[in-house]
């Protein structure tokens, strides 16, 4: 059941403290990942390889979209991602030393399974890896390694702890390989790891802003059209931010990386279209807050989620909410992430919208 919550989406928004310490949980040990931790073959499979190959839909998508950023930014590991349905069809080179990565919830999505089976008849010797949530699923039947999501059923259509435990599952992938090709120093993956072991209380902080998230969704669900902005690790966020909204409101949402925004959407920005930045504090931020000058100059009212020392103040048309001060590379966008879930979350439940299953969608897409 509900749990109490009036929603399954907002009961499995408040599952994430308790399904992220579940999907690491085994996972750790003395402060390192432990290399069984993606099975037995795993060793093997990671010393040869040169690069990865994220393929997934929607949610998982975006959650592959951030892996990208940590594998290049911190193994200095090329990194690719794409969408299932376009990686399948446009004829891909299957370069040699590639680790496929699968991301999906279900394990049944029809455009994910079909790119898989792609691969394995084109390029049999690829190694395959899923992260998903469904143990019995397609997907993890077929695929060679397998390091599952402990989020728990997710019943909502729009997912949430599912999004929250595949990043702790990409960071781990992330060690263990850094760890086996010995690119991470001992030292640098026992930092990363206690700073993964400190995302359930801070995720349990971060989902305390409900009545200030409340306010702010008053303020949107009049609303035709909204706009998120977010740089580097952010942009993705802000495109599952937008997806979010649009998903279960039906406010036209769209996110853009800031440093777009001269180049089109701009021209979309006058005092009727809000603007929802994500803007943690990193040496992006005054970047960022440069372009929320130029939408404020055009009569924008801006939404921004910042760091609680980012030196920004709620006044006439700028809403500021603090989400936290604590966080690092790894926790930034899942921590980030969580308000803006419960955004979505409050203006839907306004707009009196069906939340958990939203009018068009399936909760898993089973056809391509
Ligand atoms: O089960 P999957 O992770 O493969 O599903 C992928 C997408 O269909 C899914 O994330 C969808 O975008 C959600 N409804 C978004 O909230």
């Amino acid at each position: 059941g509900r749990g109490g919550y009036k929603h399954f989406m907002l009961k499995e928004i408040h599952e994430q403290p308790r399904a992220i310490a579940d999907t690491l949980e085994g996972r750790i040990s003395e402060g390192r990942v432990l290399p069984a931790a993606f099975g037995v073959n795993a060793e093997a499979v990671f010393k040869t390889i040169k690069r990865i190959q994220i393929v997934a839909c929607g949610t998982s998508y975006h959650a592959g979209m951030v892996a990208r950023y940590w594998f290049e930014d911190i193994l200095r590991l090329p990194a690719a991602v794409e969408v299932s349905s376009e990686f399948h069809y446009r004829n891909p080179v299957l370069e040699e030393g590639t680790l496929l990565v699968m991301l999906s919830q279900s394990g049944e999505t029809a455009d994910t399974l079909a790119a898989l089976r792609m691969v394995r008849v084109r390029s049999p010797q690829m190694p395959i890896l899923a992260i998903c949530n469904a143990p019995e699923s397609s997907l993890v039947r077929e695929s060679d390694l397998v390091l599952m999501t402990h989020a728990g059923p997710e019943i909502s259509v729009a997912s949430t702890k599912a999004f929250s435990t595949q990043l702790v599952a990409l960071a781990l992938l992330m060690l263990s390989i850094g760890r086996i090709r010995a690119i991470l120093s001992e030292q640098d993956e026992r930092r990363i790891v206690a700073g993964l072991e400190k995302i359930p209380n801070l995720a349990r902080d971060a989902l305390q802003h409900d009545e200030a998230i409340m306010a702010l969704a008053e303020r949107l669900v009049d609303k035709q059209h909204a706009l998120f902005l977010g740089r580097g690790v952010m942009f993705p966020i802000a495109l599952e931010g937008a997806l979010k909204l649009k998903e279960i409101s039906y406010i036209h949402a769209e996110g853009y990386p800031a440093g777009e925004l001269k180049h089109g959407p701009l021209a979309l920005i006058d005092e009727n279209m809000p603007v929802i930045t994500i803007a943690p504090q990193n040496d992006l931020l005054d970047k960022l807050k440069s372009n929320m000058s130029e939408v404020a100059a055009r009569g924008a009212e801006l939404f921004v989620f910042a760091d609680e020392r980012s030196g920004l103040r709620t006044e006439a048309r700028l809403h500021v909410l603090p989400v936290t001060s604590h966080v690092g590379r790894i926790s930034a966008p899942i921590i980030f992430n969580l308000p803006l879930q419960l955004l979505a979350y409050h203006v839907a439940v306004l707009k009196g919208t069906d939340v958990d299953q939203p009018r068009n969608l399936a909760k898993s897409v089973t056809v391509e």
